[in-house]
């Protein structure tokens, strides 16, 4: 099928290079420029792991193209994805207005036959019918720009070009984000019209029946249609559920802290059950990135917009901030006075196999301990390898973890990056001036750890 991306970030780039990977022809747009240049040379402008293979063998397939010419991509596109972001305001609602930018101009180029135009994006519910009427407004703009110039005629119903909006929210992770479009959970499609379902599912046939999943015997992926606003509820209540169960956890082991019991062994013994479930029970320092906390707060503002207050959900926001700077009461506990002290954080990103830096802890961890008049070091794999630095500010990044040890009074564990695993503690112990690790994702050997002569503080263990 021929399908346009419009917005070629974590989630739009992966979506267009798999749909590409598996036979569809995609035209990718974006409207920065650098990025379009680096896609067309080839290169990924995001890490994710396989990715960039994809890519290339699309490329060359001739399946993958890029552009910021969006008329282009709408005249090709069948299947019309919205990509781009919806970061948070500061008032914790979704700023939409890169979602409108892109529906009016998917309305000013749209022309000829019927095209599905999907909300990938997540936006706030009720944005189905926002998007039509947003297009349909681009289309009367373009119209009146069409008689005012004498090119055209003057708009009616039924010359207005034939399109359905779908909603068919994105649950990849990031870090992952190939995989889990090859072997997604399910796939939500919420909408009216039947055609554009049928369209929809066309478009997803060769996943869903498991052509490119790790594990092809398993039964077709659920496809779950819905009507708009559940699709659109469906996505906030995933991430919602998640945060949710992270900061509960927290909690729990915040508990675990004070009377000496071990979070690790209690989230296995509950994971068990399977009306529990084992995910997302590891305790640590929050959640964060680009998703889980822009989405918790967005949905805590539509509920607001329509009357009800959450508790839940805020009481899931105010544990996870104050879990944020768990690590820094940890080493206060251990250091008293951190003025003058030096931090050096193992890890920058909000998770491991990924470079996105947006809305992670260690940004926190970071201002805070500045606050506190501590001298902050840090090492992240990714940031090493691609030099990137984010604008981060009030932290020396560091270019391989033993030069991040020397001089340290402390570490923290912010990332789980597999490789800490395996790194020469014994020389970074015998760097430090203080070897102590705050292991802030529970992720490191306790035992192995304090062999190597370093004091281990975990999150409630
Ligand atoms: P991103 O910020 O990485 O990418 C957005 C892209 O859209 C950028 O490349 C930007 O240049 C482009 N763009 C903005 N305005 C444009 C315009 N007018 N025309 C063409 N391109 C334009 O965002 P990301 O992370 O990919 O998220 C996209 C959406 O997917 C968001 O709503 C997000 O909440 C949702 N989502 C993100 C997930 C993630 O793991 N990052 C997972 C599931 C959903």
């Amino acid at each position: 099928m021929r399908v346009c991306v419009i917005g070629t970030g974590y989630v739009g780039l992966v979506t267009g290079a798999c749909l590409a990977h598996i036979g569809h022809h995609v035209i990718c747009v974006d409207n920065n420029e650098e990025k379009v240049k680096l896609m067309k040379a080839g290169q990924s402008p995001i890490f994710e792991p396989g990715l960039s293979e994809i890519m290339a063998g699309a490329m060359q397939a001739g399946t993958l193209e890029f552009t910021t010419d969006i008329g282009g991509g709408v005249a090709h596109g069948e299947i019309l994805f919205i990509a781009v972001g919806t970061p948070p305001l500061p008032t914790g609602e979704s700023d939409t207005r890169y979602v409108e930018a892109v529906a009016r101009s998917i309305g000013a180029h749209l022309d000829g036959g019927y095209k599905v135009i999907v909300n990938k994006s997540t936006v706030p519910i009720g944005s189905g019918d926002w998007v039509r009427m947003i297009v349909l407004d681009g289309i009367v703009e373009r119209q009146k720009v069409l008689v005012g110039a004498g090119g055209g005629e003057v708009t009616t119903l039924e010359s207005v070009p034939a399109f359905d909006v779908v909603s068919n929210p994105e649950f990849l992770r990031e870090g992952c984000a190939v995989y889990d479009t090859f072997n997604p959970d399910r796939i939500v499609l919420g909408g009216s019209s039947s055609k554009a379902i049928a369209m929809m599912q066309e478009l997803y046939a060769p996943i869903i029946e498991r052509q490119y999943a790790e594990d092809k015997s398993l039964p077709p992926v659920p496809v779950l249609a819905t009507d708009i606003s559940s699709a659109e509820m469906i996505k906030y209540a995933a991430n919602a559920f998640l945060a949710t169960k992270i900061s509960f956890i927290n909690e729990v082991a915040n508990i675990c802290d004070r009377v000496g019991a071990d979070v690790t062994q209690v989230a296995k013994g509950i994971g068990l059950d399977s009306r529990i479930g084992n995910k997302f029970l590891q305790a640590g320092i929050g959640w964060g990135g680009s998703c889980f906390p822009k989405d918790v707060s967005a949905l805590i503002h539509t509920a607001d917009d329509y009357g009800y207050d959450t508790h839940l959900l805020k009481a899931a926001v105010s544990v996870n901030q104050r879990q944020r700077l768990i690590a820094v009461e940890k080493l206060q506990q251990v250091l008293k006075i951190l003025k003058g002290k030096t931090v050096g954080l193992l890890g920058l990103t909000f998770k491991p196999d990924t470079d996105d830096m947006r809305d992670a802890p260690a940004l926190n961890l970071i201002e805070h301990l500045n606050r506190l008049g501590a001298k902050v070091k840090a090492y992240d794999p990714i940031v090493a390898q691609s030099g990137m630095r984010h604008g981060l500010t009030g932290v020396l990044v560091e270019t391989d973890p033993e030069r991040l040890a020397d001089g340290c009074d402390a570490l923290v564990l912010v990332t789980d990056w597999q490789q800490f695993r395996n790194l020469d503690y014994n020389k970074m112990a015998s760097l430090m001036t203080n070897p102590v690790m705050i292991d802030g994702r529970n992720y490191l050997d306790r035992e192995a750890l304090q062999q190597a002569g370093f004091y281990y503080v975990g999150v409630g263990r």
